[in-house]
């Protein structure tokens, strides 16, 4: 026999009587009575395989090498057992240790601490599993959107000279002597290659020096962005919902087994798809928020918690548009009816999860921008690239970014952000 069969091929399309190869990790272990039951994992799923006495005592030496976690290949002959996980299972013929594995760290039932110093090890459980799977179709159907609707990707740099979203946040690094900063977002970079691309996107890791330790707040995520020539808010909202739902429609189509292991429940998702996402302005939200007793005052910023109270109102996304200029950032465009708005929208993921978009009209008047840059206290000379924009054939334009970690967490139905990332960064813990 050559080559090796997956799990899922062995489930799948393997009758009783076949013969199969399997390659993975011993993920349970169990002996009973002369008999060794393995439960096998590899990437695709979980398969019980059964030596029974005799061959058990035939590779006694093999099996003898046998823990939780020792990666293993067994060949054998496959079973339809009823009570077996997936309906059938493997009768061991031939089973080989590739690498031991003896007393694996986690054995279950450990506390937040142990397991995220271990992460290096946690990450092969079953439930980070999926939600990597359910993250690699999401990213696969963002992708797809963008490549089937005539827009360029592009690969802006990590390393910045310049604040996008506000010196606060941000982390400084030594460039040869001089101060640099790791990147917020890609936008400003963005911005320019609209001038000749017209229709932009990326996905670069954005970094974010978070004043607090939230459930929604990493450190280090995965940003993509949009910038688009041409575009206003409408034609940008649109952009947002149709990606937001080309994605979710993907997960759905090639994922929807991993959300259900994850414990998600998938009709919510399916009624996201197919429901248009309401539009209310900042206005109606903070009405909406005084009604529920929420202490909001209008030009006050929504936190976490307003927008938890907001969302769980709704079942599909919502945008909230035209914020206060004072609590939004200095590119985003002055509203031509009231100039103390801004054409900004925020994409607030349903039951209670919050923003996962933010995007805006930029401005694109030269004096009007240099004077936003001023009254929020700016050093023009620190954005006179950006400057340049408006003073070399400037045109109307928007975009926006949308945080990933931040829809594989409402789109998996995660209560922590951290488990939407392989390593999230913590400040007392970068390590591994
Ligand atoms: O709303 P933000 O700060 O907007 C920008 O950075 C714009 N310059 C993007 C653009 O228009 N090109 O960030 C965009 C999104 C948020 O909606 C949120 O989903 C995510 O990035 N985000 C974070 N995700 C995880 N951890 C953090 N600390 C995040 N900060 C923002
Ligand atoms: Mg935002």
């Amino acid at each position: 026999m050559t080559g090796y069969t997956s799990v899922i091929d062995v489930l799948g399309k393997l009758d009783e009587g076949e013969k199969a190869r399997i390659r993975g990790w011993v993920y349970r272990l169990r002996r009973l009575g002369g008999k060794v039951f393995i439960v096998l994992r590899d990437y695709s799923g979980i398969i019980q395989c059964v030596l029974d006495g005799e061959t058990a005592s035939r590779l006694e030496e093999e099996v003898s090498r046998v823990d939780i976690e020792a990666s293993v290949i067994v060949e054998g002959v496959v079973r339809r057992d009823k009570r077996a996980p997936g309906g059938k299972e493997l009768k061991v013929m031939d089973l080989k240790v590739v690498g031991e594995s003896h007393n694996f760290p986690i054995k279950g039932g450990e506390g937040i601490d142990y397991l995220l110093d271990n992460r290096h090890l946690w990450i092969r459980s079953r439930r980070l599993t999926s939600v990597f799977k359910v993250k690699h179709y999401l990213l696969e159907g963002l992708r797809d959107y963008f490549n089937s609707n005539g827009w360029w990707e592009v690969t802006p740099p990590i390393l910045t000279m310049s604040a996008v979203e506000g010196g606060a946040t941000l982390f400084p690094v030594d460039f040869f002597g001089k101060k640099a900063f790791l990147s917020q977002s890609a936008q400003f970079y963005l911005e320019t290659l609209i001038f000749s691309l017209e229709k932009v996107w990326s996905i670069t890791t954005s970094f974010r020096a978070e004043r607090s330790r939230t459930r929604r707040h990493l450190y280090e995520y995965t940003h993509l962005e949009a910038e688009a020539a041409w575009y206003g808010m409408e034609d940008m909202m649109r952009v947002v919902e149709e990606m937001v739902k080309a994605g979710i429609r993907r997960v759905l189509e090639k994922s929807s087994g991993d959300l259900e292991f994850i414990g998600r429940d998938v009709s919510i998702l399916e009624n996201v798809v197919s429901t248009r996402f309401p539009v209310i302005t900042y206005d109606e939200a903070v009405q909406i928020l005084q009604s529920k007793g929420v202490s909001i005052k209008w030009g006050e910023d929504f936190g976490a918690d307003e927008e938890r109270v907001l969302t769980k109102e709704f079942e599909v996304p919502v945008f909230v548009t035209m914020f206060p200029k004072k609590i939004k950032s200095f590119y985003m465009k002055i509203s031509e009816e009231n100039p103390e708005l801004v054409y900004g929208f925020d994409l607030l993921a349903p039951e209670g999860y919050g923003e996962i978009v933010g995007g805006s009209v930029r401005e694109d008047s030269y004096d009007k921008l240099l004077s936003r840059i001023v009254e929020e206290g700016l050093n023009p000379e620190d954005y006179n690239w950006y400057l340049d924009l408006r003073r070399y054939g400037s045109v109307p334009h928007s975009g926006f970014g949308l945080g990933v970690e931040r829809m594989v967490m409402w789109v998996a139905g995660l209560d922590h952000i951290r488990d939407a990332t392989p390593y999230p960064r913590f400040r007392d813990r970068l390590y591994p």
